[in-house]
């Protein structure tokens, strides 16, 4: 039997004690898809409202017309929905488990203590006149900070804009002079494998672009204590902005269809766009889906690895387990530091029950060899969860056998920036597991495949994966760019979403995701546009062309391969490679580090000048057989040159 046709079936326990079986399941989708108007009506009763809802749906795919609210006429507030409501009831429980990089650092955080640093916080925004509306940038390491800082925006009605700390001065710099953010939070530095990030300093090299004309004020969270540049006019610690602020502060109500935050992310062409998250659908669908894909319970401690720069931290870090009223772990540094076992040693320290992480961590504490666990025993483990790229069947197996000591089940979740939350994965309690399958669709999310004519394929195939009909946490909107939101994801297949992912759909109609079908590229769970990177190296003096693929990387899942080709007159050196390199790492952020560059004389290209991508793939994967057509080549002597001197091989 080969591997990926293994199938784990749901464990007797999960079977017997999950919020959602098998039958629940197939009942709960059905109604879910047949009638979504009354299933959402009932589980948007989950979230505490100011002003009841009386509509539920109002969504169109419709290209001329791309419009989407849910819930339009309720009003919320997503802060009091992660504090306020616990209060009563479990003040006194831990909400955030903060674990810091040095492993001699961690702290518990109750409902209540982060309810008032939330609302002091809130206080001090206000007093530097920020208001409803307004956009807040957050910079920061993770620390409690970033979470007090982008819950203190919600309560008073601010859009939190968080920029992941791995970005350079300039990707900063872009985000703010798109979201004309008015407020920048950083910290001094942040920590990360014992080193120092210097975020602040980035932040004032990001405020020094001459674009930059919205930012009032910096808010900087002594953090390391670390050496800075202060500008008087403009810079303010945050303990002086809390000092005096009332720990008491209203939370604002906001329309179901009022912004919550913005968050950018890369597309196949352009610069990154902001994604547009609004209210109500977002927090009735990240609670709903933390609860019942994590099968979460009350006292349960969960944890997901990820940053709170990415939609994962939003949903699955914040706003699902705090309006759930869990107990959510942050953690400040790498899995591999100071040892290998980290990431076991926090499970035991914290009898965590729930992980949530990527496949590019599992692979590289794989390559440490099984021992690499030794230092804990992960008994409190009951479930594992997988997210941000595909895992491999083998990566899941070590993934289930050494870290979840072949008890847990492992729930890989398929989602976007865009989708806000978890749209394909298993049910613990419901779903039979296949390694390498995020399985089946989450309620009320109808995947189809489609071929490249934008004919719908049935069965057992291969396809372009879309959706056929909204959900509440979908993004609205790109922020101040609404056709381009309608041109990226409306406008391939006429009336569905299209997700940019290829996907395979078995016979038992499980869904495997097979990576992106465009222009970009996933390291490490990151994503990237190829075109991003390509426009950071045509900036360097040196380089006249460039093209970037992805190409398989066994830990990264793909890695960043480049073509360059050089200046008239330009010698290739290995210092040019180091500078280039480096180039890329100062334009775009460490998170986009070339791991391949090749010296290419020409690229292939048709000939109306298109440079073939298909070409540089295969060469770049080293699949140099199966190159395919490549009649329509200018010049087909061009890639002759590029297999001979290919770096991966
Ligand atoms: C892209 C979205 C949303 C979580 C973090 C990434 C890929 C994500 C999986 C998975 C296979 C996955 C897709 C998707 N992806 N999760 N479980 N299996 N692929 O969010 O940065 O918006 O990237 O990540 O290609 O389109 P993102």
């Amino acid at each position: 039997m080969s591997e990926q046709e293994k199938i784990y079936p749901v464990t007797a326990e999960f079977a017997a004690n999950a919020w959602i079986n098998n039958e629940k399941y197939q009942e709960l989708y059905a109604q879910s898809v047949e009638n979504p108007e009354a299933f959402w009506a009932e589980q948007g009763k989950r979230i505490t409202w100011f002003k009841e809802y009386t509509k539920v749906k109002n969504t169109s795919f419709d290209p001329h017309n791309v419009s989407i609210k849910w819930y339009e006429d309720g009003e919320l507030n997503a802060a009091y929905n992660c504090l306020d409501r616990h209060l009563e009831t479990r003040g006194d429980q831990t909400a955030i488990i903060w674990e810091g990089d040095n492993p001699e650092s961690s702290k518990n955080i109750t409902y209540r203590e982060l309810y008032e640093d939330v609302c002091q916080f809130a206080n001090g925004l206000k007093k530097l006149g920020v208001h409803k509306g307004d956009v807040v940038t957050i910079y920061m390491p993770m620390i409690p900070e970033a979470a007090v800082a982008m819950l203190a925006c919600a309560r008073i009605g601010a859009v939190h804009s968080v920029v992941f700390g791995g970005f350079s001065p300039d990707a900063i710099a872009g985000r703010i002079i798109n979201s004309d953010s008015k407020i920048v939070i950083t910290s001094d530095e942040g920590r990360r494998g014992g080193k120092q990030v210097p975020l602040k300093e980035n932040v004032d090299e990001a405020l020094t672009n001459p674009h930059v004309k919205t930012v009032e004020k910096v808010v900087v969270v002594k953090c390391t204590g670390g050496d800075i540049h202060w500008h008087d006019h403009r810079d303010l610690w945050w303990h002086d902005v809390v000092a005096g602020c009332a720990k008491e502060c209203p939370a604002e109500p906001m329309n179901a269809e009022d912004p919550l935050f913005i968050l950018y992310t890369s597309g196949s062409t352009g610069a990154p766009k902001g994604l547009k998250h609004t209210t109500g659908g977002y927090m009735v669908y990240a609670s709903l889906t933390h609860q019942y894909i994590f099968d979460y319970k009350e006292g349960d401690v969960y944890w997901c690895t990820a940053d709170v720069g990415w939609i994962t931290g939003h949903s699955y870090i914040l706003y699902g387990p705090l309006a759930n009223g869990a107990t959510t772990l942050m953690f400040e540094g790498v899995p591999s530091y100071p040892t290998h076992g980290r990431m076991g040693d926090i499970c035991d320290k914290h009898q965590v029950n729930i992980l949530y992480t990527a496949p590019t961590a599992v692979r590289s504490l794989m390559a440490q060899g099984d021992d690499v666990m030794s230092s804990s025993t992960r008994q409190s483990l009951r479930l594992l969860g997988s997210v941000g790229e595909p895992i491999n069947p083998e990566a899941w197996e070590w993934y289930h056998r050494v870290i979840g000591n072949g008890e847990c089940p492992i729930v890989d979740t398929w989602w976007q920036t865009e989708t806000g939350g978890i749209m394909i994965a298993p049910l613990p309690g419901a779903t039979d597991l296949k390694p390498g399958s995020a399985t089946r669709p989450f309620f009320g999310v109808q995947p189809a495949l489609f071929d490249s004519e934008g004919k719908e394929l049935q069965g057992a195939t291969d396809g372009n994966l879309v959706l056929q009909d909204s959900w509440p946490s979908q993004a609205r909107s790109i922020w101040g760019d609404h056709e381009r939101f309608v041109q990226t994801y409306f406008s391939t297949y006429k009336g569905v979403y299209f997700t940019g992912d290829g996907c395979r759909r078995d016979e038992d109609g499980y869904y495997w995701i097979t990576g992106r079908v465009d222009d970009v590229i996933n390291v490490s769970g990151h994503r990237m546009g190829t075109a991003e990177i390509e426009s950071a190296l045509v900036a360097h003096k040196a380089v006249a062309e460039a093209a970037v693929v992805g190409y398989p990387h066994d830990i990264k899942g793909q890695g960043i391969y480049i073509y360059v080709t050089l200046a008239e007159g330009l010698e290739a050196s290995d210092e040019l490679r180091i500078e280039l390199v480096k180039w890329v790492r100062k334009e775009i952020g460490p998170i986009a580090t070339p791991d391949v560059i090749q010296w290419a004389p020409g690229l292939p290209k048709t000939r109306s000048g298109k440079i073939m991508r298909r070409i540089l793939r295969k060469i770049a994967a080293n699949e140099c057989d199966g190159l395919g057509d490549t009649s329509t080549l200018a010049d087909p002597g061009v890639v002759d040159d590029l297999i001979e001197h290919r770096a991966n091989r």
